[in-house]
Formats: structure tokens, C-alpha cells, sequence
């Protein structure tokens, strides 16, 4: 009876190394150890066996038993971590490999349209000398309007539905609080950290509680500029705003040059730009008109140098804000300003980069 444990045991050994799934060497547990497993048949016949035989077999099944146990659960083991490692090996990322190995070619990021045309913009002013600067989302009255000339019961106020953190009837506070509804706070920010002359840009997310629709959005983006110095004309204005469009568009784009009313600007101008989805013909974009307003400008008004610390006698300058996201859809003919915001991937896979 040892012999016949003893062969069932290599017999067992053999059986178990062939296997590789959890359910196989559960069956083949039972199957040597169940009720009415091999070991316990094999145990049955001990009852017509003589006493010293019993002494014998007894202990050699019950180490043998505690063999099959061990080696079953050894082998579990060893199948756990196998799968655990293969998954791991799957699931691996290797931060090294550039995206379209990584993804087998599939999209997996990629910067969106804006950031793009941000950055190429950026590098465009940069590369003229102007600094990049940033601003609060969250700015006082003082910075949004006042220091603007826009004061408390200027009708400009009107022009830009502005998100208060107060109550906008109470007289003017310079503590009242809003979602900046323009870029321009940035320059009073600038101004008053800077000497003349400088130049920078200011490029960021402004607010407006208005209703959208194909080319309004209630969170969108400007990019603004400044350059204040001594003797700064109109013609240096209209230079560098040419320049950047060139720059930005590759080729001419028609533009043209309105009178326009800002009250931080004296004169004020808006520059249009030929709409690039329909080639001046009218679409939704620039609503019928063929044109669209991309370029806000003028010379600063002496009363915001002054706000900014500035003395108007010996300094003047230019400003300018430009709607981002227009031009974002004019660059990638995008007909919808909400898609940008949309965070829908159909959408920002077309513009993948790396
Ligand atoms: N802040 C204006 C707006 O959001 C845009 C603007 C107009 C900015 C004229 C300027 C400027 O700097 O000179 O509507």
C-alpha cells in the first residue's frame, strides 16, 4: 500500500506540472484527495489491514496528502503571479516611447486647437520683444473697469455682461469682485509693474453672462497687448498688428480698419478681418457680414496711463485685444465657437500634434 501511495503521488506530481489553469488543478485536488478521491480509496482498503501495516500507512497518507496540498497550493501561487505579471507587462507604459508607438496609432492626446495657435503667437511676440504676462480670473472693479476709464455709470459697462461677485448697484467700490470680463485688466497689472517703455501681451480665459450661440461663448478667450514708450503713432500700430496676422495666417489676409469705441482707447479702431470660412460671402460665423471683428485697438487713452502710474504728458502707447478663439476658427475653419469648449474628442483629435 506505501508503494501504491507512493506511485500515486508521482503520478499526481506528473499530472499537476502539465497544467496551467486554476479550475484544472482544483478538479485534480479532488480528484486525489475528494471522498472519493484516489488517496481516500486507497485509505478504505486500510480497514482489512493488520495494525503494524496501519502504524505505516496511516502517517505515509497523511504526508502524502499534505504533499498534494502544498503542491496545489504552490501551483496556484505560481499561476496568480504568472497572470498578475502578464497583466502588468500589458499594462506597462513606457513614458519614453513617442505617442504613436504607444497607442499603436490610435489618438491619445494632442494639444488643443487654441493652445496651438497660443503658442504660435506667443512666439511671434516674443520674438519681437514683447514679455508674456497673466492676470486673475477673479479681478476688483478697479482693474476690470475704473482704472479702464469706465467708470460706475459709464454706458460701456453695458457693452460687457459682466459676472459679479457683489452687487453691481451698490456705488462704486474698488473691493467689488467679478470674473474679469476682458483682457485689458491685465494691463493696468502691467502698468503698474512696470517703467516705460515696455511691451507685453497677456494672453488668458475672460467671462461674459451672455447667451451663446455660433460665435458666442459665455467663457472664452482675448489675447491682449501693450506697448507703451515715448512718440508711439497709430503707423506703429497698424505695423505690428499687420505683421501678426501675416505671421499667424501665412499669407495676406484682407483686413480692414474701422473707427471704433472703446473708452481705454483714444482713437479706438476695430480691425476686421475677411472671413476666412466663407471668403466674404456671409455664414454664420460672421453673421452674414462677410467681415469679422478679430482686432480691437487704438492708442491708450491718457486717463489709463495715469491709472497705471504713467505719466500721459511723456508716454503714450497702443493697445489691442484680440479674440483668440475667432481666430482659432478662422486658422482651422471651425464654424462653431462651442466646439472648443465641448470637450468632445471627435473634435480634438483633428488637431493632433505628437
Ligand atoms: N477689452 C475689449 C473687449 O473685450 C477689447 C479691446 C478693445 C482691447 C480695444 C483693447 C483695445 O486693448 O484697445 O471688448
Amino acid at each position: 500500500m506505501i508503494e501504491k501511495l507512493d506511485s500515486l503521488y508521482k503520478e499526481f506530481e506528473e499530472k499537476i506540472t502539465g497544467l496551467g489553469n486554476q479550475a484544472d488543478i482544483l478538479n485534480l485536488k479532488s480528484e486525489y484527495l475528494g471522498k472519493k478521491g484516489h488517496i481516500s480509496e486507497v485509505l478504505k482498503s486500510l480497514k482489512n489491514a493488520t495494525n503494524e501495516e496501519r502504524k505505516l500507512i496511516g502517517p505515509k497518507a497523511n504526508e502524502i496528502k499534505n504533499e498534494i496540498t502544498n503542491s496545489v497550493a504552490k501551483k496556484l501561487t505560481f499561476i496568480e503571479t504568472e497572470e498578475i505579471n502578464k497583466k502588468l507587462a500589458n499594462e506597462k507604459i513606457d513614458i519614453t516611447l513617442t505617442d504613436a508607438v504607444r497607442s499603436n496609432n490610435n489618438y491619445s492626446g494632442g494639444f488643443h486647437p487654441r493652445t496651438l495657435i497660443q503658442r504660435e503667437i506667443e512666439d511671434i511676440f516674443l520674438s519681437m520683444g514683447f514679455d508674456i504676462l497673466d492676470g486673475p480670473h477673479i479681478e476688483d472693479e478697479f482693474h476690470n473697469f475704473e482704472a479702464l476709464n469706465i467708470p460706475g455709470d459709464h454706458p460701456a459697462r453695458d457693452m460687457q455682461d459682466t459676472f459679479w461677485f457683489h452687487d453691481p448697484n451698490v456705488e462704486c467700490d474698488e473691493k467689488k469682485h467679478l470674473l474679469r470680463t476682458h483682457t485689458s485688466t491685465v494691463q493696468v497689472h502691467g502698468m503698474q509693474a512696470r517703467k516705460p517703455p515696455f511691451k507685453f501681451i497677456a494672453p488668458g480665459t475672460v467671462f461674459r453672462c451672455e447667451r451663446t450661440d455660433a460665435s458666442h461663448e459665455m467663457v472664452f478667450n482675448q489675447l491682449e497687448g501693450m506697448m507703451v514708450g515715448e512718440n508711439i503713432s497709430v503707423s506703429h500700430l497698424i505695423y505690428f498688428m499687420k505683421t501678426i496676422l501675416k505671421e499667424i495666417f501665412k499669407k495676406e489676409v484682407e483686413v480692414r480698419l474701422r473707427p471704433g469705441f472703446f473708452p481705454f482707447v483714444e482713437p479706438g479702431f476695430e480691425l476686421d478681418i475677411k472671413c476666412l470660412i466663407c471668403s466674404g460671402k456671409g455664414c454664420s460665423v460672421c453673421k452674414q457680414v462677410g467681415w469679422l471683428e478679430l482686432l480691437p485697438c487704438g492708442m491708450v487713452h491718457p486717463n489709463v496711463l495715469k491709472a497705471g502710474g504713467i505719466d500721459p504728458e511723456k508716454y503714450n502707447g497702443f493697445a489691442f485685444g484680440l479674440g483668440l478663439d475667432r481666430l482659432v476658427m478662422m486658422k482651422y475653419g471651425i464654424d462653431d465657437i462651442r466646439h472648443l469648449q465641448s470637450g468632445d474628442l471627435r473634435f480634438n483629435s483633428q488637431f493632433r500634434t505628437f
